[in-house]
């Protein structure tokens, strides 16, 4: 892709928050919706997709804009810069650009949808509509700007919502909660899959917006439930829960300018990370037998534990399975820099932050994934650090064979008898090679990668399930310790199944 600079904003730094600190425009008032499914055709149509995006405003893993300039790759259709410029970087159009740019389509049912205001003969967004994970989601903007965010402000898609997007484990026909909608990212995914879904939120102005999501996407049947946590279901249960909840480690006062006041806040006076832990504690309860839950999670580890120690007390009761992921971990005093100075964050504390680091003996801020599936038996942990730069795709079939072959090493599947079984290699693997070694990774998924010899890459991606496993290790690795640990790597990693 080649870019070039926007002739008309040689120097533009992106707007965004309006002065008064809160994108105008109150949904609330809005009774029913239009259908908006064609605005969605027609955007993707255009060319206002996801890689546009990235290479015009690149947001970063956190939901924020880190450009301040904008360039254009140069195949941009002007339609896609119109509706981007207006959705994406809420620069005005003048109407009758952006009538050329939804042509055949008319600005009507925007204005209705009160996603779009007429002001003079330019027309203003009042939410952005932003492409994601091939879908198009409804959310407040970019924020850029050092203004406070409003505390009903509705993140745009992050890391955090690619990650639970990717591993969450779908049950078609089932019921499904998404717990702190948002954008309802998560919400349109489980209906697109076929699930009954309900989506709860604290806020009115994040159901709004996922509502307008659901509309775009085609999704009308989604139940929305506003209240906090659980109170919206009641003594409900579900074959599904996602949930990217507010997970952002505070001081219990909330970080000015950001989380308390965006609903990212997970501290409280019972703790810094009071939210996450509420919600691992409680939410595996409510699984209906096989059911899954994927939930992201920011939580502390104190300098006498490991890392898995405080979720793995959470969890302890949930009977359930349980995968707990350590995507990255953060030394307290570096995330407290890093929490400074994201934008609005003016006010933030340092003090408050130290006395909370002392007190509460923190050694590292982790962030990770809880995935649970509802127990037959005891249940198990896994518990293991996987770097979040690892994870590339969506593959619930890796998750559900990962949870499927660690159940068979824990119901008995010894590293003996591995050599006495048959397996068949599963499809998307691949070789990388690192100079004279090689490493077999995932290629959608987690990558768990091994790294080997390329003569053993090549014999493990040719595995036959007719052959015995040392048969195909042996001329490699001719030590049965030796194979049989490599055994439990590959089962354990999902490369291998039963036969
Ligand atoms: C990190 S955002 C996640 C949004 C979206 N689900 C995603 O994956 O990007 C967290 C959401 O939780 C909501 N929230 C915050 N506190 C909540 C509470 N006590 N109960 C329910 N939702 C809450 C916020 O309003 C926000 O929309």
């Amino acid at each position: 892709m080649r870019f070039v600079r926007a002739l008309h904003t040689p120097s533009l730094t992106f707007p965004i928050i309006p002065p008064n600190g809160r994108p105008p425009g109150n949904l609330s008032a809005l009774m029913s919706l239009p259908d908006l499914r064609a605005y969605a055709d027609h955007f993707a149509k255009c060319g206002y997709d996801e890689e546009l995006l990235s290479a015009v405003g690149e947001p970063l893993q956190s939901g924020f804009m880190k450009r301040s300039r904008v360039e254009w790759p140069e195949e941009t259709s002007e339609s896609a810069r119109t509706l981007l410029s207006l959705f994406a970087l809420f620069l005005p159009q003048s109407e009758a650009a952006l009538q050329q740019a939804l042509a055949p389509l008319s600005l009507d049912p925007l204005l209705e949808a009160g996603l779009v205001q007429r002001d003079g003969d330019h027309v203003l967004a009042l939410r952005s509509i932003v492409p994601f994970h091939g879908r198009w989601v409804v959310c407040d903007p970019f924020p850029f700007a050092e203004q406070p965010i409003p505390t009903d402000y509705v993140l745009p898609p992050s890391n955090g919502t690619r990650i639970a997007a990717w591993t969450t484990v779908f049950r078609s026909g089932g019921v499904a909660w998404d717990l702190g909608t948002g954008q309802g990212a998560q919400a349109v995914q489980l209906a697109a899959e076929g699930m009954q879904v309900i989506a709860s939120d604290i806020t009115d102005r994040a159901l709004q917006s996922a509502k307008l999501t659901a509309s775009l996407n085609g999704q009308p049947q989604i139940e929305w439930r506003q209240g906090s946590f659980l109170e919206p279901f009641g003594d409900e249960t579900a074959d599904v829960i996602v949930s990217n909840p507010p997970f952002v480690i505070t001081t219990g006062q909330g970080i000015p300018g950001l989380s308390a006041q965006s609903g990212a806040d997970s501290g409280s006076d019972s703790g810094p990370d009071s939210a996450v832990e509420q919600l691992a504690r409680e939410l595996p309860l409510r699984l209906r037998p096989g059911g899954w839950m994927t939930m992201l999670a920011s939580w502390y580890q104190d300098d006498e534990k490991d890392w898995t120690a405080r979720p793995r007390a959470w969890l302890k009761d949930s009977g359930c399975n349980c995968w707990i992921v350590l995507l990255s971990q953060t030394e307290p005093a570096r995330f407290a820099e890093e929490m400074r100075s994201l934008p609005g964050n003016g006010d933030f504390d340092p003090v408050a932050w130290a006395q909370l680091i002392r007190e509460l003996k923190m050694k590292q801020i982790c962030y990770g994934l809880i995935l649970c599936q509802k127990a037959e038996g005891p249940g198990w942990f896994r518990c293991e650090a996987i770097p979040a730069l690892t994870l590339r795709q969506a593959h619930q079939g890796q998750i559900e064979r990962v949870f499927a072959n660690t159940q068979q090493m824990y119901s008995g599947l010894s590293a003996q008898q591995s050599l006495k079984r048959h397996f068949r290699r599963v499809e998307d693997i691949q070789i990388l090679r690192k100079g004279p070694q090689a490493q077999i990774q995932h290629q959608n998924g987690f990558a768990l990668p091994i790294n080997c010899s390329p003569g053993l890459a090549e014999a493990i991606l040719k595995w036959s399930p007719d052959k015995w496993p040392a048969e195909i290790l042996g001329p490699f690795i001719p030590s049965q310790d030796e194979q049989k640990a490599l055994m439990g790597l590959l089962f354990r990693n999902g490369y291998l199944e039963l036969v």
